[in-house]
């Protein structure tokens, strides 16, 4: 089996974890390729793909968009997994699931509708303080918000055994969930 691993990743955090993921998946299932979502001119040769990208105003970067759209049709006929990498484990609790779970929704529906996704995630990535104007950190800090490396390994690793399980055995009634982190 061949599974395309790819990203769309503008500082290098989904790009990490896209190889992450790659890298774990290879152990069980063995030909496992990471790409970034430019390099790749057709997912025909593969037999299931795993597509991950950073999110940019509540938007997937637009290299992700435009690999969706151009690989529709392929990916319409193979199992296809996504994910996206925000910032909702940087805001204060209250509001990191209900905000994961808006911005997941919104992701979702602007998916091309011929691609039936197995499933799609959410993960938190690295949020420094120089991504927001200087004059909000203060009060960000103050709301509960906090910069950082945010990356759950665990729970990332658990949907990519998940994912990596279903392609061992298709029958199996396993699911990798629609669950936000
Ligand atoms: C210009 C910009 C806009 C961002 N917009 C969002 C957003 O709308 N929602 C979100 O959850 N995270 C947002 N983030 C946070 C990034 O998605 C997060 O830092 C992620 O780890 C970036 O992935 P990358 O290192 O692969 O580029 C934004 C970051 C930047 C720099």
């Amino acid at each position: 089996m061949t599974v395309l691993v790819a990203y769309a990743s503008a500082r290098g955090s989904t790009r990490e974890i896209v190889q992450h993921i790659a890298d774990r998946m290879a152990v069980s299932l063995g030909g496992v390729e990471c790409r970034s979502v430019d390099e790749v001119e057709s997912v025909s040769g593969y037999e299931a793909v795993v597509v991950g990208s950073a999110v940019h105003n509540q938007r997937w970067l637009p290299a992700a968009g435009q690999f969706f759209d151009r690989h529709a049709p392929e990916l319409a006929k193979r199992p296809v997994w996504a994910f996206n990498v925000g910032m909702a484990d940087a805001l204060p609790k209250p509001l990191r699931q209900r905000a994961a779970a808006l911005q997941q929704a919104r992701l979702a529906g602007a998916m091309p509708p011929d691609i039936q996704l197995q499933g799609h995630r959410m993960f938190s990535g690295v949020y420094t303080s120089d991504q927001m104007p200087a004059p909000l950190r203060v009060l960000f800090r103050l709301m509960g918000g906090r910069f950082g490396d945010l990356r759950n390994w665990a729970v990332i690793d658990a949907w990519a055994d998940d994912i990596a399980a279903e392609l061992a055995e298709p029958a199996s009634p396993a699911s990798s969930g629609n669950a936000t982190t």
